[in-house]
């Protein structure tokens, strides 16, 4: 398969060696030094686009590549706020896109059971739920992409809990994430429920950037050649 990367930092340059080494073809690598060559003709020598930049640049980059008629994979956080509107268009023109917070098969196993457990917990008030985040300093967001769906699903589930606050909660109604930043950290995703008797937490640890590349290059496998809007729950078969 013929393969853009729009944005060729450290999660780009993981995706080139986990899809060179399945075989595929990287076609045209586009960072903030050669962005003139992000153009129509020369996207269309790929089959499908997978772009990892910032979250100034997520949302124009994947317009850019449904434009281009590419099926696009994006996994740039901080920007998601306008998701939506990229879903609309990309429903409207009949283009192809996957958009995933977190490409890691054990992040999408450990998004299940956060799930399975907030479903559990919502009826048991005497368990308050909070959230830690621990990433490398030179990440720009906060909180994680991934924290905010771990807290999105908790907040879909736990209804006495109203909205995610990225600070020390004031009111019981807020969910707490706490985002820290160590270096070298690819990583770390904790949520807690605790009462006064008990407390049940699950943790997730990346031990490398492998792991969102091989996701990636799998979701990039998935939607060439399909029409829609995908996640990795649909790569992933999970039902
Ligand atoms: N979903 C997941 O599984 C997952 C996993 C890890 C990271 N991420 C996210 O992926 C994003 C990238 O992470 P990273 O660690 O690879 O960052 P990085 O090392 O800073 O790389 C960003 C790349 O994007 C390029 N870029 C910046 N602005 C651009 C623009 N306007 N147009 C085209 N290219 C542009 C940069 O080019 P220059 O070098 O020329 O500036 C660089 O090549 C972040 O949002 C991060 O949070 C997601």
């Amino acid at each position: 398969m013929n393969i853009a990367l729009i944005g060729y930092g450290k999660m780009g340059k993981a995706i080139e060696e986990v899809a060179v080494s399945r075989g595929h073809k990287i076609t045209l690598k586009i960072d903030e030094g050669n962005f003139e060559d992000f153009t129509s003709d020369n996207m269309q020598k790929a089959e499908v686009a997978i772009e990892f930049t910032g979250p100034g640049s997520a949302y124009s980059n994947i317009s850019k590549c449904l434009e281009f008629g590419i099926p696009v994979v994006s996994g740039t956080t901080g920007w998601t706020e306008r998701l939506g509107e990229l879903k609309e268009k990309c429903a409207k023109i009949r283009g192809s896109f996957l958009y995933a917070s977190n490409f890691s098969v054990g992040v999408n196993i450990f998004f299940e059971i956060n799930t399975r457990l907030a479903s559990l917990m919502a009826n048991h008030k005497e368990y308050d739920v909070s959230l830690v985040e621990i990433h490398h300093t030179q990440k720009k967001d906060a909180p994680s992409g991934t924290a905010i769906t771990l807290a999105e699903h908790i907040l879909e589930n736990v209804p006495r809990k109203k909205k995610w606050v990225n600070q020390k909660a004031n009111e019981a109604t807020e969910l707490e994430i706490i985002s820290e930043r160590i270096d070298p950290a690819p990583g770390t995703h904790k949520v807690k429920y605790f009462s006064p008797i008990d407390e049940i937490e699950i943790i997730h640890t990346a031990h490398s950037r492998k792991g969102f590349a091989a996701g990636a290059v799998l979701a990039a496998e998935f939607i060439a050649g399909k029409e829609g809007i995908f996640a990795m729950k649909d790569v992933l078969g999970f039902e």
